[in-house]
């Protein structure tokens, strides 16, 4: 267990946010967790994870609990199935890594996402047509009052689309220390037929791609339009795709031809976030250090010493912007302190 006071979390979140926490407690197993628990009321508990989700607007006046849990193991396995589990403090993609190593397929579209195994879950992860959903078996969660393990089915987790049960009704109740995933060892189901991975594989000449192959395809793709956290500082997207009802979205098709859309049930149709902003003159748009990055309109940046207030400020701007210019109210994908 690592102790500290009064430290930056500069370090601690992908967006670069230069606050402090009044106390900082790394823990590294599950007996740890429960020790701290143990000590602590959870009211002046902070719980951070991989920090790639979050907007830190001020100094954290709690303890920041920091889960470093780490370790990954095969549970079960049959000739063309294994289900592995990875502890929380596992990084994302290091993990997925590993994972196509082994040859295990499931998780090759969610190559590159920044972030760590145990907050995958809470906002039910998802690119290039898979969701952490998918492939999710099961997890492993302590209650932070009872200190009670439960663990989640999927159906328990009420996944949807960048939500869980652990971002709503379950809010701040439990710390996931761990996740099992059910992947496929042969007969890989390759979903290639979102975004640019069918192009970025015919024009490396691959005809009979494999799990790697989408996986470089992936981590091409998101190379050449998001920025690398650790060069500029992001969380991704920072606003949700916006649902909208379909009667709405073809009055706006009326004077925008080219606004795309990917329908979602008979009525309802989602809007990419990332076009309406751009459209709206703002992709590349900077206040300060604080910017909306130039590739993808959809990704708020650092771009060296902008504090959490400032990057507020400018989703706020861009919330505005898009509800005067659309009518549509821009939802913050990403959680603010
Ligand atoms: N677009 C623009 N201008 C932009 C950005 C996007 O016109 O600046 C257009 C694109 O041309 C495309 C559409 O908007 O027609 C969608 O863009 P893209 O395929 O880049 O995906 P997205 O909807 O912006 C979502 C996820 C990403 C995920 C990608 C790929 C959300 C909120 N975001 O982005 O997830 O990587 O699809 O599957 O659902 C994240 O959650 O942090 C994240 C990066």
């Amino acid at each position: 267990m690592q102790v500290s006071e009064n430290i930056s979390l500069k370090a601690y979140n992908t967006f670069g946010i230069d606050v402090k926490a009044r106390k900082f407690i790394s823990v590294s197993s599950s007996e740890e967790l429960k020790k701290v628990l143990q000590q602590t009321y959870s009211s002046e508990l902070f719980i951070l994870g991989g920090g790639s989700n979050m907007l830190l607007t001020r100094d954290i006046n709690k303890t920041v609990l920091h889960i470093g849990l780490t370790g990954k193991r095969i549970i079960f396995e049959t000739e063309d199935e294994v289900v592995v589990e990875a502890s929380a403090g596992e990084n994302w993609h290091q993990f997925v890594l590993w994972t196509l190593k082994q040859d295990f397929g499931g998780l090759e579209n969610l190559s590159l996402i920044p972030g760590n195994v145990g907050t995958a879950p809470i906002q039910n992860i998802g690119a290039y047509g898979v969701e952490l959903k998918d492939v999710f078996d099961s997890c492993t969660a302590i209650q932070v009052q009872t200190l009670e393990e439960k663990n989640f089915k999927s159906e328990d987790c009420k996944f949807g689309y960048r939500n869980s049960v652990f971002k709503q009704s379950l809010k701040g109740e439990y710390i996931i220390t761990s996740v099992r995933f059910r992947l496929s060892k042969k007969n890989h189901e390759l979903r290639t037929g979102y975004g640019a991975i069918n192009s970025w594989l015919a024009s490396q000449k691959i005809n009979k791609p494999g799990i790697k192959d989408v996986s470089n395809a992936v981590i091409d793709i998101r190379q050449a339009k998001l920025p690398d956290p650790r060069v500029l500082g992001n969380s991704g997207s920072f606003f949700k795709n916006p649902v909208i009802e379909k009667s709405e979205y073809l009055k706006l098709k009326e004077t925008y031809p080219e606004i795309p859309c990917y329908p979602m049930g008979k009525n309802i149709v989602k809007v990419p976030a990332g076009w309406l902003i751009d459209k709206a003159g703002l992709k590349g748009y900077r206040r300060g250090d604080a910017g909306v990055h130039k590739n993808q309109a959809l990704v708020l940046v650092n771009y060296g010493e902008a504090t959490g207030e400032e990057l507020l400020d400018l989703s706020r701007e861009i919330q505005n912007k898009i509800h005067t210019e659309f009518g549509i109210n821009l939802e913050p994908e990403v959680n603010i302190f």
